[in-house]
Formats: structure tokens, C-alpha cells, sequence
């Protein structure tokens, strides 16, 4: 069972930070990704534990998930996600100044994924290194790779999230097992014509809500110790009611900031942790599903992986064009949230 703390999640119950992007403006240049091929439906869950196809799609969305295969590790997963960016971006990775690999689940406390993926794609001498921010990983890691861009302190930047989420799950617990799955994202970023690429942003966390995702004896601070429970655990509904209200107050934000209404989103790709989060907020928004990027069904909950995920998907389908307006949200453990509104360059 998760911590208990009298702590009620509210997202309402803290100042959200925002800003409008500032110095030379970066873009995204290129997509990629890679799933582990083996795949686990609801119906091979219902085989293991007392669950249902029928709950696990209408509460979630979910109908399966990809599991990698005992052995592939974290940052073989980010390397082939990367490579698939660096090809679509035509970027070599020589040119990268910086890697950036957002992830919960990394091979081990370090060294880095970052610097494994820069000793794959044989890059040495880029800055590389790891962020932890849970499921919002990949957003905070987006800020990082447009901060330095935007001070000229880096050109060209590799940012990726990859998670072995199989890894955390504890296959007794229904209520987080059936949710999460692995695989991996990227995105090249380069500098963009001015007024286009990423508008503005909004990141913030609430460590008042540290106990509502855990993973790891926390209290004893035995994440690597030989007891340690290296399990998943959350408070599902709380963090539900928390992740509708944060979506919504994330995409008012960075919209005011890039001087857009909402109903100019052209795209919004969420972080996919559960189809009625997702479908509940763009309610409120008042975004049609079709403009709304969702592969749930498909992957389940790859927490920092989740929007590169989905995003690569919307740019090979073709629904992303040059000039639209794109709105990536996440939020997650910590807790944590992170969005950005950009202009596809
Ligand atoms: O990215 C990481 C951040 N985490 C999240 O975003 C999670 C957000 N929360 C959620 O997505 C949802 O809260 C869950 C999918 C985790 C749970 O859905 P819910 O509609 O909030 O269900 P619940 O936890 O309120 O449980 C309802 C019932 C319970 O049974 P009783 O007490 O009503 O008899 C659970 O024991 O459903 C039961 N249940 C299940 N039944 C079948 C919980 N998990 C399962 C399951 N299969 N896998």
C-alpha cells in the first residue's frame, strides 16, 4: 500500500510557474522511437491475476502493453530510439552538444543512461547525463535541451526518455500492473527561424503529494538494499482527480503565455497514463478527440516515454504540419507536471 500522508492531492492548491520562451527559439527536428516486440494483453493478465480485458479497457483505455525481454536493457532501448531520431532529424551524433535521457528506470544508480547512449552512438565529448522527474521526465529534459539551445550554450541536442517500467511492477498488485509498459522516445532539437519551434512553457512540482507514486521502500531509503520493495505503488483515484486538473491549468497557461486561444491547438499530445484522464481533460479544454494524440490502447503507461510515444506516431501519420500548434503535457511522481506549446517548424 502507498504511504499515507493526510496530504490531499489539489492541483488547485498551488501557484502553477509559466514563462514564454525566451533567447534563440529551438525546434524539434526529429522523431524516433522503439517498442520491445514481445507484447502482453489484457487477456494474458487475466491469466495471471484477478482481472479483466473488460476493467482493465474501460477504466483505462489499455489493451496491451510491450514488455522487453529479461536482459534488454534501459539504454539499448534509448539508443535505438535514438538512432531513429538522428536518422530523421539528419543529425550525426558527432554534431550532438548534449544528451539527455529522461527515465525512471535506468540500468542502475549510474552511470548515466545519457553516457551509455553517447558510448553506443559513439559521440564522445557531448555533455550527457540523466533526469529524474518521474513521468514528466521528458518534459523537464525538453526545457534543459531549449534553455541551452536558447543561450547558446549547445546546438544540437539529443533528449530521450526510455523506461523498463516491467521492471517495477509488482505482478500480484492488479492496481498498478495492468498499467505500465516499456519503451522508448526521442527528439533531436536544433535552433529554429524565430517564432517558431517552442512558445512557452509551464513546469512545476508539489512535494507535498511525494507519497501519492513511490516506488522503493522510501521511508528507509532502501531503493538498492537487499529488502527494499522495488515495486510500483500509488493512490490511483487521487492522482487521477490531480492529473485532469493539472492538464487543464497546464494548457490555459502555456497557451496565455504564447499569446494563443486554446481552441488554436492543433495538436495536444498528454502524457498517456489513462484514456478518461485524457478524455476528461480535453473535455474541459474543449479540444475534439481529433485533436488529441493517443496510443494508450497500444503501449499502456511508458511514464517519460509516453509523449515521445505518441508524438512520433502523430508526425508519421501526418498530423502534424509546419505551423501548427503543438501542446505536450505530462505529469507524474513527485509530484511533477511539465508542458510546453509549440510551433512545428
Ligand atoms: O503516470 C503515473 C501516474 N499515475 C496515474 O496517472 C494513475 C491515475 N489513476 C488511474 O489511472 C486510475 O485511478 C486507476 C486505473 C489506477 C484505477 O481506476 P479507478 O477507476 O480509479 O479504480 P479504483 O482504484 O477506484 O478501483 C475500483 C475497483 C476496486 O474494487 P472495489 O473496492 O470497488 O471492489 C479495485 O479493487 O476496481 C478494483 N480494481 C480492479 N479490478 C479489476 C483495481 N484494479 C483492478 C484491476 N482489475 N486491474
Amino acid at each position: 500500500m502507498a504511504i499515507s500522508t493526510n496530504y490531499r492531492t489539489r492541483s488547485d492548491a498551488v501557484p502553477l510557474r509559466s514563462f514564454k520562451a525566451k533567447g534563440r527559439p529551438s525546434a524539434i527536428a526529429g522523431v524516433g522511437v522503439y517498442a520491445p516486440e514481445r507484447v502482453l494483453t489484457n487477456f494474458d493478465l487475466e491469466k495471471m491475476m484477478d482481472t479483466s480485458d473488460k476493467w482493465i479497457t474501460e477504466r483505462t483505455g489499455i489493451h496491451r502493453r510491450h514488455i522487453a525481454d529479461e536482459g534488454t536493457t534501459t539504454f539499448e532501448m534509448a539508443t535505438r530510439a535514438a538512432r531513429a531520431a538522428l536518422e530523421a532529424a539528419e543529425v550525426s551524433p558527432k554534431d550532438l552538444d548534449m544528451i539527455l535521457v529522461g527515465t525512471s528506470s535506468p540500468d542502475g544508480p549510474f552511470p548515466s543512461v545519457a553516457c551509455r547512449v553517447q558510448n553506443e552512438l559513439d559521440a564522445p565529448g557531448s555533455v550527457a547525463w540523466d533526469t529524474l522527474a518521474a513521468c514528466t521526465s521528458f518534459v523537464y529534459a525538453l526545457s534543459i535541451a531549449d534553455s541551452f539551445i536558447a543561450t547558446e550554450r549547445a546546438d544540437t541536442v539529443l533528449v530521450i526518455g526510455a523506461e523498463v517500467l516491467s521492471r517495477l511492477l509488482d505482478f500480484t498488485d492488479r492496481g498498478t500492473a495492468v498499467i505500465f509498459g516499456d519503451g522508448a522516445g526521442a527528439a533531436v532539437l536544433k535552433p529554429a527561424q524565430e517564432g517558431a519551434g517552442f512558445l512557452s512553457w509551464c513546469l512545476g512540482s508539489d512535494g507535498r503529494g511525494f507519497a501519492q507514486v513511490t516506488c522503493g521502500n522510501i521511508e528507509k531509503g532502501a531503493y538498492a538494499a537487499k529488502d527494499a520493495n522495488p515495486y510500483i505503488d500509488m493512490v490511483g483515484p487521487d492522482v487521477f482527480k490531480f492529473a485532469v486538473d493539472i492538464f487543464i491549468r497546464q494548457a490555459t497557461e502555456v497557451c496565455a503565455k504564447a499569446g494563443i486561444a486554446l481552441d488554436e491547438i492543433d495538436l495536444w499530445v498528454p502524457h498517456q497514463a489513462n484514456f478518461r484522464i485524457i478524455d476528461a481533460a480535453a473535455r474541459r479544454i474543449g479540444l475534439p478527440m481529433e485533436r488529441v494524440a493517443v496510443n494508450i490502447d497500444e503501449y499502456g503507461n511508458t511514464s517519460s516515454a509516453s509523449i515521445p510515444i505518441a508524438l512520433e506516431e502523430a508526425v508519421r501519420k501526418g498530423r502534424v504540419n509546419s505551423g501548427d500548434h503543438v501542446l505536450l503535457a505530462g505529469f507524474g511522481s513527485g509530484l511533477t507536471w511539465g508542458a510546453t506549446l509549440l510551433k512545428w517548424a
